[in-house]
């Protein structure tokens, strides 16, 4: 049946199989790209891009994706349409599917998803909401993939937040027989129903999902060292409580001595530098964020050539 039609709201949504053929068509399409070469996928297709939050890396590559795939993108600003305020998300999903063959969507939270999903006659993409980040994810592998020469026997660790991005990339990762180390404050771990679907995942592929609270534990002989923002979107109240708590899991340059010497540094972005990261490390010569950024493109534009 493939991924034709089909909607994407979490890493979960794609079987271990998918997962690998979207990465196969990223390459493809990145090397096509590189080379000057058009994949005109979504001829004549149209996609909503529907923010309720800021976006950088999204909106940009969601937006240049579809044009280089020969489709247009609609960019619907948070004032535009105003979820849940001026119309349910529902109302807006049931006429976006009269109009565009796909909808995108960051939302604060991820039940507006699932709304939008039971009402919508297109397939609708998780661009972010507070459960997880699909397309970083399938980004993280790509990039991962290109950076470690492949997943089996390769182990990263996550530093920090047990958040939406920790959740897309622990499942991603568990799909393809990479194993994760995950260390986060205590209280701030990812959340249990993610862990446990991770860990059925890695007991398919190989891999091994271990969560604890000691970064230096994670990040000993690590191949990758994985952090992001302490403070989400949306959770700006704590921020000044959570930089207390977190402060012993800054990746730094002592923290990143623990990995192996050849380990990579990623970052979702954007960065807190000097919160989570320090300059030295986000900047230095084993970070490979601004790789992860570009593999956003790659990804996604496989995702809605295959699926819309
Ligand atoms: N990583 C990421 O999703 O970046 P933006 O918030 O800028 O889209």
């Amino acid at each position: 049946m493939g991924l034709r039609g089909r909607d994407v709201l979490s890493v979960d949504d794609l079987s271990a199989e998918e997962v690998r053929e979207v990465l196969g068509l990223a390459r493809h399409l990145k090397r096509e790209r590189r080379a000057g070469l058009a994949h005109p996928a979504l001829g004549g297709k149209s996609v909503a891009l529907l923010f309720e939050k800021p976006s950088l890396r999204t909106r940009v590559t969601f937006e240049v994706g579809v044009r280089e795939l020969g489709g247009y993108a609609v960019y619907l600003a948070p004032q535009d349409v105003q979820l849940g305020v001026r119309e349910t998300a529902a109302d807006v999903a049931r006429n976006l599917g009269r109009w565009v063959d796909g909808l995108v969507a960051r939302v604060y939270r991820h039940d507006t998803l699932r709304e939008m999903v039971d009402a919508s006659p297109v397939p609708v993409v998780n661009a972010l909401s507070d459960r997880e980040h699909p397309c970083q994810a399938l980004a993280d592998l790509l990039t991962l993939e290109e950076k470690l020469g492949g997943f089996q026997g390769r182990r990263v660790a996550w530093v920090g937040d047990g958040n939406n991005v920790c959740h897309s990339f622990l499942l991603a990762a568990a799909k393809v027989g990479l194993s994760v180390h995950v260390a986060t404050p205590p209280g701030y771990s990812p959340d249990a129903a993610v862990i446990e679907a991770a860990r059925q995942a890695a007991a398919r592929s190989g891999a091994a999902v271990q969560v604890g609270t000691d970064p230096r534990a994670a990040v000993a002989g690590a191949h990758a060292v994985y952090t992001d923002v302490w403070t989400s979107m949306g959770q700006e109240s704590e921020r000044e409580q959570r930089a207390s708590r977190f402060r012993p899991y800054q990746v730094n340059a002592a923290l990143l001595a623990l990995a192996d010497p050849a380990a990579v540094v990623l970052h979702c972005l954007p960065a807190h530098r000097g919160e989570e990261i320090t300059d030295d490390v986000l900047d230095g010569p084993q970070s490979v964020v601004l790789d992860q950024a570009e593999n956003r493109l790659h990804v996604q534009k496989a995702l809605l050539a295959l699926v819309l």
